[in-house]
Parts: structure tokens; sequence; C-alpha cells
């Protein structure tokens, strides 16, 4: 259903339980009522997702969120002014009308406001908050594009709202920001650069496998069914009768390949974001035996693709 004339249905679908796919400026949710846990659980049993690993809930605007959770630290409500709506998700207490299902039993909840005119028209219009992974089955590339819900979740989804490619291309940045000094849980597309800009330094501890800070961002995550390694570890003759696609940040090296992306030809990393999934979608679809990836410049939202592709690579390593 479009977007954008499809929100009066959604919500009445989200209010009688069901489940969602909505765009974001990230990457598409799959919503349900956030005050509904066994709505909720439908959403952990389409994404074969652990119940460890805790959903974010999504606002329509920031000043709900006092409304739910009551007061929050300065540094929280800084950044909520700043940046939202927005690619920023903030830890906050959880309060006691979100059932402990949407934190996998955790005492934190992690809250954001979309910047996507159709979805917060959406959760305005459903009048609660929306819990909302990513739409995609759990490890696996995180979806763009309504086509890649429909094909990834298929029939586990009541509706899917199309508001096309989304602009960022990649999840939102994660913060604590309650104690004294905040931290960053996952890179995203937020760059740490423009959180230092707003609230001073930052620490920067994405969780890796073992013992992960936001449970959900293992080592091994968004992956593609076919192998990915980066070009990086790889000898150039490593390919033998291979077929083996190549995914680039400006271009790809001269080299037998069966498929080739380029991120960005005129080097920008918004765009080169923006396009990463999409890419890698089409590279998964392309029949080859081996996808190699290239790193891009560890700057801005630079960081968060290279994590996103190091976290691609751990799962065929
Ligand atoms: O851009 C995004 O954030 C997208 C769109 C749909 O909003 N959502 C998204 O959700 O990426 P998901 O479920 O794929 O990733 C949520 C991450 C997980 O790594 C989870 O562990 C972490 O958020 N998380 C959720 N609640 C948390 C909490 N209370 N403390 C720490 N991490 C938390
Ligand atoms: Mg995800």
């Amino acid at each position: 259903m479009p977007a954008d004339s499809g929100a009066a249905e959604a919500a009445a679908i989200l209010r009688a339980g069901g489940l969602v796919a909505l765009p974001t400026e990230t990457v598409y949710g799959l919503g349900a009522n956030a005050l509904d846990a066994p709505a909720v659980a439908r959403i952990f049993a389409a994404k074969a997702r652990p119940s460890f690993d805790p959903l974010i809930s999504h606002l329509a605007e920031a000043a709900e969120l006092e409304k739910l959770v009551g007061t929050v630290p300065a540094a929280v409500a800084v950044l909520a002014e700043r940046f939202w709506p927005g690619p920023l998700t903030l830890i906050v207490d959880r309060p006691s009308v979100i059932p402990p299902i949407v934190t996998s039993g955790l005492e934190t909840m992690a809250v954001r406001v979309p910047d996507h005119a159709a979805t917060r028209e959406l959760i305005a219009a459903a009048g609660v908050p929306v819990a909302a992974p990513s739409a995609n089955r759990f490890g696996q590339l995180s979806p763009t594009r309504a086509e890649h819900v429909v094909a990834g979740l298929g029939a586990a989804v009541d509706v899917v709202l199309d508001g096309g490619p989304t602009r960022c291309g990649i999840e939102s940045t994660i913060v604590d920001a309650r104690g004294d000094r905040p931290v960053v849980l996952r890179l995203g597309a937020l760059p740490v650069e423009s959180l230092q800009e707003a609230v001073g330094p930052v620490l920067v501890r994405p969780g890796s496998s073992g013992q992960p800070v936001a449970p959900g961002t293992l080592a091994a995550h968004y992956a593609p069914r076919t192998r990915l390694r980066l070009a990086t570890d790889v000898e150039p003759s490593d390919g033998g009768a291979a077929r083996r696609g190549f995914l680039g940040f400006r271009g790809a090296p001269v080299g037998d390949w069966a498929a080739v992306e380029v991120l960005s030809s005129r080097g920008d990393l918004t765009e080169a974001a923006a396009r990463l999934f999409d890419a890698l979608h089409r590279l998964d679809g392309a029949g080859v035996d081996e996808i190699l990836v290239e790193p891009v410049p560890e700057v801005g939202v630079g960081r968060a693709i290279n994590d996103r592709l190091r976290r691609a690579a751990a799962t065929w390593t």
C-alpha cells in the first residue's frame, strides 16, 4: 500500500494487534503496538528474532517522550531536541506501560522519532508507541525498499507501506546518554562527529559478540546469503574459477567480476550509505559464489558503513 495514503488503515491494523511494515529515513521497520505484548511477540516470530534482542520504540514526535517516560537526563533531552525527528535512538528508563517483551526484560528502553512524514502520521493516528525492528529476518540484510520486505518476510506481515527507497539507507545511531559521558552503542546514520558537536566528547563502544553492550549488536549480522569477504582480506588471485561479485566505494579494480556495484562514484559517503543494502541485495541475487567488499573511508557515516561490512563478513569467517 502506498505509504502516504495508508496511514488510517495501517493505524487500525496496529491497534488491532497486527504487524505493519513501515518506511523510515533509515531502513524499513516491522511495527507493532508497543503496549500490546502479544502483538510484539508476533514481531519476534516473524523475524525469527531471539527473545534477548530488544526492540526500538518509535514515537510521532519528541514531545511524546516525556509523556511516556517522565523527566529524562539532561543530555538525553539535548540530543532529542537537536536530532529528532532523525536517525538517533536514545536509551531511557523503561516505563511500566511498556511490557518487558519490548525490551527483552531490560529496565531500559530504546526510543526514537523517525524522520518520515507518512510514518509519523501513522504513529500519531495509532496513538501508541510503535515497536519496530528492521523488517528483515534476524541476521540478514536490512531492507531499504518495500520489495526487500516483501521478499524477506512476505506473508508474516499484515501490510507493507511503500515509501520508496529509504533516504539514509543505514540504521539509526544508538546512544546511551544517561551517564557522565554519552556512549555510542551502535554506529549508524547519524555520524559520531555530529553527536560530538552537540554534546562534546562521546565514547564509541559498539557491542561485539560474546558480551554485546546493545544485545543485538552481534559480531555476525547484516549478512547476505552469499559468502562475503572484505577485499582487504583477500589476494586478488584467490578467486580461482569462482564467479565473484565486487562491491566498491568509488569503482572496482580491474578483474574478472561477474557483477559489480559501486556505492558512490563521486566518493560521497551519504550516497554510499543510502545505496549500501540495496547494492548488497542485488549482489546477493546475482548468482555469484562470493562477494568481495571494499571498506570505505573511516570518517562520518563511513564508520557505520564499515561496521556493517565487517559484521556481514564475520558471518562467513
Ligand atoms: O534505524 C533503526 O534503528 C531501525 C528503524 C526501523 O528504526 N531499527 C532497527 O532496529 O535497526 P533493530 O531491531 O534492527 O536494531 C535495534 C537495536 C538492537 O541492536 C538492540 O539490541 C538495540 O537496538 N537495543 C534495543 N533496546 C535496547 C536497550 N534498552 N539497550 C541497548 N540496546 C538496545
Ligand atoms: Mg536489524
